[in-house]
């Protein structure tokens, strides 16, 4: 079985999710055959930096955007004209993947040297993605870089990188850029809902929530989690499984244990530790979302604009209680509950019982 993130990688701009800027730029550029001649992609894992380039190499070979001006404006591939399919199999001699993290890219960039001279061989250009670019060697980057002063008509460069401050500037500065954002919470979440819908599998909410926030922004991890959580627990996900599963802990129980640190009640916090503790969840991960929880308070306290950045990242209900709880906090008695926690995480990885770590913070910050 072909993995999830494979099945469901983009065909066309218009199934891109987010990356707006990007998609906007390279709509326009197809609608007026104005392409560039080197472009780099960049910015952090599983955003659809290589699933772009395949489009972009679609695009520009299209036959049937060269022979129907009315289809042009799309500024899309078709998908079905021969280039369109031949390219999407992999099968295209004229689009070439370099993968610059294999050997250090020498012997790939010495390739490219000699293989972009030479007229395409069925399509309209020649297209190479150089994949991790930031890989190369000081020596492929000058290879690299004489053949970006001069590239010939008939070829497009694109390299994709999540490392963009080791790619040298003499590079950089001979391309177009294009930024790739981390996609928000939000977007993970109703891919994940459409996804799961086609592959028959229903869930709890908070199920799919919990895998998002696990991604961290990366769509294909969002993807891999589901898939593993699939594979060891079937059609029907609920938030307990993936608890289990994963190691994360619900947000609501986050929330309470986060919720009496704040309010300095150590009695309840002891409670709700054992009681989660109990239930087999992994200790240090719980340490560390009630550390993100209650650092995150604090920030909003500090500076309410931030706001706008924990939007992008957390779950409603998560945000609705941060804010909550940002009016509330006491800054210096955060600070000492922040530090005692990170402290505690330290102690917990050489403690057999990580738990007495971790009970030793939450009395010592709630009851000194
Ligand atoms: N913006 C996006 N829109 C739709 N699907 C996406 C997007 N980003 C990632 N994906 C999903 O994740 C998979 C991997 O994306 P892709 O290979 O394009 O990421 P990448 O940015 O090149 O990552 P890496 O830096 O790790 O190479 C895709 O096949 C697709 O399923
Ligand atoms: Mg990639
Ligand atoms: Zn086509």
């Amino acid at each position: 079985m072909l993995a999830l993130y494979r099945t469901y990688r983009p065909k066309k701009i218009e199934e891109v999710i987010g990356q707006e800027s990007v998609v906007t730029i390279l709509r326009n550029a197809a609608q007026k055959d104005a392409f560039a001649h080197a472009y780099l992609f960049y910015g952090p894992r599983g955003t659809g930096k290589t699933s772009v380039a395949r489009i972009l190499a679609k695009t520009i070979n299209c036959e049937e955007r060269a022979t129907d001006p009315e289809f042009k404006k799309q500024g899309e591939p078709c998908g079905v004209c021969n280039a369109c399919m031949t390219i999407e199999a992999g099968n295209a001699l004229d689009v070439i993947e370099i993968d610059a993290a294999s050997n250090r890219g020498i012997d790939e960039i010495r390739n490219l040297k000699d293989n972009i001279k030479t007229m395409p061989a069925q399509f309209a250009r020649k297209v190479f993605i150089v994949d991790e670019v930031h890989m190369l060697t000081t020596q492929a980057f000058n290879a690299l870089l004489k053949t970006l002063e001069e590239p010939p008509a008939h070829a497009v460069l694109i390299l994709a990188t999540t490392e963009y401050d080791k790619v040298p500037a003499t590079i950089v500065s001979r391309t177009q850029r294009f930024h790739f954002r981390k996609l928000t919470l939000a977007e993970i979440v109703s891919t994940l809902k459409q996804i799961a819908t086609k592959e028959s599998v229903t869930s709890e909410p908070a199920a799919l929530e919990m895998i998002a926030y696990l991604a961290d922004g990366s769509l294909r991890d969002a993807l891999s989690l589901l898939d593993q959580v699939i594979a060891m627990q079937g059609k029907h996900l609920t938030a307990k499984n993936i608890e289990e599963l994963l190691g994360k802990t619900d947000i609501l129980k986050v929330i309470d244990l986060s919720n009496a640190l704040i309010s300095k009640n150590g009695k309840e916090a002891l409670a709700l530790l054992h009681g989660i503790h109990n239930e087999g969840h992994n200790l240090p991960q719980l340490n560390r979302d009630i550390t993100e929880y209650i650092r995150r308070a604090l920030a909003l306290h500090v500076n309410p604009q931030l706001e706008k950045l924990f939007e992008r990242e957390l779950a409603q209900t998560e945000l609705t209680s941060l804010k909550k709880h940002a009016q509330e906090i006491d800054t210096e008695y955060a600070l000492k509950l922040i530090k005692l926690l990170i402290e505690a995480q330290t102690n917990m990885r050489y403690n057999p019982l990580p738990i007495i770590a971790f009970e030793l913070a939450v009395i010592e910050a709630t009851e000194k």
